[in-house]
């Protein structure tokens, strides 16, 4: 017979049950309790500048649109005519003042001038003649989002009205994105996305990939060719992040995590990292002292890594990056990212990074290259009927987690652990057994409670 959530998810113990990487039925099943409901990251502003721009993104196995309205808000909707169903937008992105069908023309507007809500019908060939006057088209708007939040650049959305405010959702992981969001001085707007957004499939489930960044330091043996070749940010030897000592700190009321520092460490003078690229060095060092001017003790977290909860992960430290991992099927997922640079950083910098960029991460980057390898050949060797049945483990370090009293919610369990891929598995399982957000945030603290 089937097993159930609490059977297949075992994460106290350290087990999880392949099935949950495999089988179409939990697949399915997560798509309406995980992405019907819990906030998502659907893309950056910087992607919309202009009113009417747009960018087709996704939710789920869903395609949306993020537009800016001529009010300058944004806007999140289904990608699907309220008629029969057409895709609206076919292209990836562009500016557009109206969404038309292809299929039968109706067209859609998020004129807050023309329409009382966005995503309204407002052009319907025939309606007069084929309709009679008779279509209500107020009530064939496209469904928009429950819940749109632009967070420091970052457009995060749900579909559930219930949820939680994002940032009670987030908890005090957001000193941790914050980090990446807005780094150079903690003012949100800073930053843009360049060069485009990277997509491409890979035949892997895509839990693995929220997993690997949550604080997997343990597979680092997997990039050691990287380590050999010297196609670090500098140009040179070792990786962005091998210098740094890093910490798995994780939320486990929440599901976030990521790999860092833990509060007011001392972060030191600037480490030169950037021997070949003078200009890119250059900035960076001024960026670093701006930081430590206008910050303060507050610049005294620092993310490696870290994962939102359930398909949004992130690297804080420079060159920062966005990643987010959309469920295809069970056993495909489409990865994204996103590239993140000040926006008025001096181009020879931005140039710098955006070679950095190809040749570590993404489909062409080795690092990338070398994770994608993992998952697809793990996905695959868990599809059988034998092996489904078995457990991952995930034993390292059960028991050993201690709380961070610097930050409420906040747990640590050393550097090599897997103690934020247990909370992150232990908070899918809450979602899949449908638990109300009541229960759902019953434990989540936020940093102001601390003087409480
Ligand atoms: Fe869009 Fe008919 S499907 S107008």
């Amino acid at each position: 017979g089937h097993k159930t959530i609490d059977e297949l998810v075992r994460a106290d113990e350290g087990l999880v049950s392949r099935s949950i990487f495999v089988d179409d039925d939990i697949f399915q099943q997560e798509l309406r309790q995980v992405f019907s409901r819990a906030w998502l990251f659907v893309g950056h502003e910087s992607l919309v500048p202009k009113p009417d721009d747009y960018f087709v993104s996704r939710m789920g196995t869903e395609s949306v649109i993020l537009t800016r309205d001529r009010q300058g808000l944004i806007q999140v909707m289904l990608n699907s005519c309220a008629h029969r169903g057409m895709k609206l937008c076919r292209y990836d992105h562009g500016n557009n003042r109206t969404f038309t069908c292809p299929y039968h023309g109706w067209s859609f507007s998020t004129d807050g001038k023309l329409v009382e809500r966005p995503g309204e019908l407002v052009g319907v060939p025939g309606h007069a003649t084929h309709y009679k006057g008779e279509l209500d088209k107020k009530q064939w708007g496209l469904k928009t989002v429950a819940q749109v939040v632009n967070y420091k650049g970052a457009v995060f959305a749900t579909w559930d009205a219930d949820a939680p405010p994002f940032e009670d959702y987030l908890g005090n992981m957001r000193l941790y994105l914050d980090a990446a969001l807005d780094h150079r001085d903690g003012s949100p707007g800073g930053s843009e996305v360049i060069g485009g957004v990277q997509k491409w499939r890979v035949k892997c489930n895509w839990k693995f990939a929220p997993e690997n960044f949550i604080g997997d330091l343990y597979h680092d043996i997997s990039h050691r060719s990287v380590d050999i070749v010297g196609i670090g940010p500098g140009g040179g030897k070792g990786r962005r992040d091998a210098s740094v000592s890093r910490s798995a700190i994780c939320f486990p009321e929440l599901g976030h995590g990521l790999l860092g520092r833990l509060p007011f460490y001392e972060e030191g003078p600037y480490a030169p990292q950037y021997a070949r690229y003078p200009e890119v060095e250059a900035y960076f060092r001024q960026i670093h002292e701006q930081r430590e001017r206008t910050l303060g003790s507050a610049m005294r977290v620092q993310t490696s890594v870290g994962t939102i909860f359930p398909n949004m992960s992130f690297h804080g430290r420079q060159p920062r990056t966005l990643a987010v991992f959309h469920p295809i099927s069970a056993t495909e997922m489409e990865m994204w990212r996103m590239y993140l640079v000040d926006k008025d950083a001096p181009e020879a910098v931005k140039e710098a990074m955006r070679h950095y960029f190809l040749r570590y991460s993404g489909p062409g980057g080795m690092t990338e290259s070398d994770d994608m390898e993992n998952w697809t050949g793990a996905t695959e060797a868990s599809m059988g009927a034998m092996s489904r049945e078995l457990y991952f483990n995930y034993q390292m370090g059960v028991g050993h987690a201690q709380p961070v009293p610097e930050i409420p919610g906040c747990a640590v369990n050393g550097e090599y652990t897997e103690e934020n891929a247990r909370i992150y598995y232990r908070r899918w399982a809450q979602f899949m057994n449908g638990l109300s957000w009541e229960q759902l945030m019953a434990g989540a603290v936020r940093l102001e409670e601390r003087a409480a």
